[in-house]
């Protein structure tokens, strides 16, 4: 079932909430929407569900206009962060249940679902937990279960909110690989929201990243990682340090700064800003090097330092024995060699999110 969304809107009270979405998802495909809290994740599946209407905008599957549908005619599954399985019933009953609920017509006879529910559980790897109830679980368990009531009604998409949100780091991984194969055993069209990039970049083949209710950029891990469309991308996949430039003929020049591992921009001479991961920075020694060690720590495996040219301090990591860690310690002046780094025109104050789409638009790497 392919979904087309088109210049979607969504407001609460003036407030926008949606900003003119435009996404495609085609059959079969795992999308993962991944952003910040209150980025406008959840009110789109909402919409899509049929449990909130846009202001404006279109919303077709498989050609179908479903703004024009209820909820209850979309056949949607939808797997919440804290899904309220039914309490008083058991693992059995909560993944028959939206089968038992069809109207007289459309219901599978009762052996007929006994024996789907069966088939699910077996897919779904939780045979052992038919007759317990949601108290009885555990929170992986109980995630598996509602992907399983999901899953039951045979929906034409499935949609995961955060599914995974409220379990530990160990859980989730476990459940990652496991949703992967059954996405893939299934086939069907699914939108999976999350917050975590590893949790994204891992499930989904295609991440639409998401800012305050605008798409900021569609790609896959190494598109988003290496070339972030905007400075909102580059932030949120952890460039956190941002140094002001002058860029000339496409090189970034500054004061302290090495930049002769990056690329040459398709950008214009003038000021722009800097966007580089603390893993991603090399500090080389340089006696008259402008700027200065001030904090030294390490993990055992990686040094953390903290270097500062009297204005600004930065973060920069890197392997403790590594060649380039040798002799950095506290006072050691170095200058700074960035091994890769993101560049949007405009001085650093002036990186708002529309002007810098429309920089990031014109940048080609040459
Ligand atoms: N029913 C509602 N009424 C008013 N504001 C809402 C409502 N639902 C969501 N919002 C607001 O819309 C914004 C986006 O929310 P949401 O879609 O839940 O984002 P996300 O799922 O990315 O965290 C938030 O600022 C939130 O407070
Ligand atoms: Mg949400």
């Amino acid at each position: 079932m392919s979904i087309a969304i088109e210049n979607m809107t969504k407001s609460f009270g003036g407030t926008s909430v949606l900003r003119g979405i435009d996404l495609t998802v085609e059959t079969g495909e795992l999308v993962a929407l991944l952003g910040p809290s209150g980025s406008g994740k959840t009110t789109l599946l909402k919409i899509i569900a049929g449990l909130e209407w846009p202001n404006s905008g279109g919303l077709n599957v498989n050609g179908q206009d479903w703004l024009g549908l209820a909820a209850q005619d979309r056949r949607i599954g939808f797997v919440f962060q804290h899904y309220a399985l039914f309490p008083h019933m058991s693992v059995r009953d909560n993944i028959a249940f939206g089968l038992t609920v069809r109207p007289r017509a459309e219901r599978p006879g009762k052996s007929v679902i006994a024996a789907k529910v069966e088939e699910l559980l077996h897919f779904l790897q939780i045979d052992h937990l038919g007759d317990r109830y949601p108290a009885q679980l555990s929170g992986g368990q109980r995630q598996r279960v509602a992907l399983g009531r999901a899953l039951a009604i045979q929906p034409t998409v499935l949609l995961l909110d955060e599914p995974f949100g409220a379990l530990d780091a160990a859980v989730r991984r476990d459940l990652r690989a496991w949703l992967r194969r059954v996405h893939e055993e299934t086939g069907s069209t699914t939108i999976f929201v999350t917050h975590d990039q590893e949790e994204a970049f891992e499930l989904a083949d295609r991440v639409v990243v998401m800012g305050e209710g605008r798409i900021e950029q569609i790609g896959n891990a190494d598109q988003i990682h290496d070339h972030p469309a905007s400075p909102f991308v580059a932030r949120f996949m952890g460039a956190t340090i941002e140094l002001p430039i002058m860029l000339s003929a496409g090189r970034a020049e500054a004061v302290g700064l090495d930049a002769s591992r990056l690329p040459r921009r398709a950008l214009p001479d003038g000021p722009a800003t800097l966007f580089i991961r603390p893993a991603d920075l090399t500090p080389v020694s340089d006696p008259s090097g402008r700027w200065q060690v001030s904090r030294c720590a390490s993990n055992g495996a990686i040094l953390r330092l903290e270097l500062t040219d009297g204005a600004q301090t930065i973060p920069v990591d890197l392997p403790r024995r590594a060649p380039e860690a040798k002799g950095l310690e506290r006072g050691v002046h170095v200058t700074l060699r960035p091994e890769a780094a993101a560049i949007f025109s405009g001085p650093r104050q002036m990186q708002t999110q529309a002007q810098t789409t429309e920089f990031a638009r014109k940048e080609k790497s040459l």
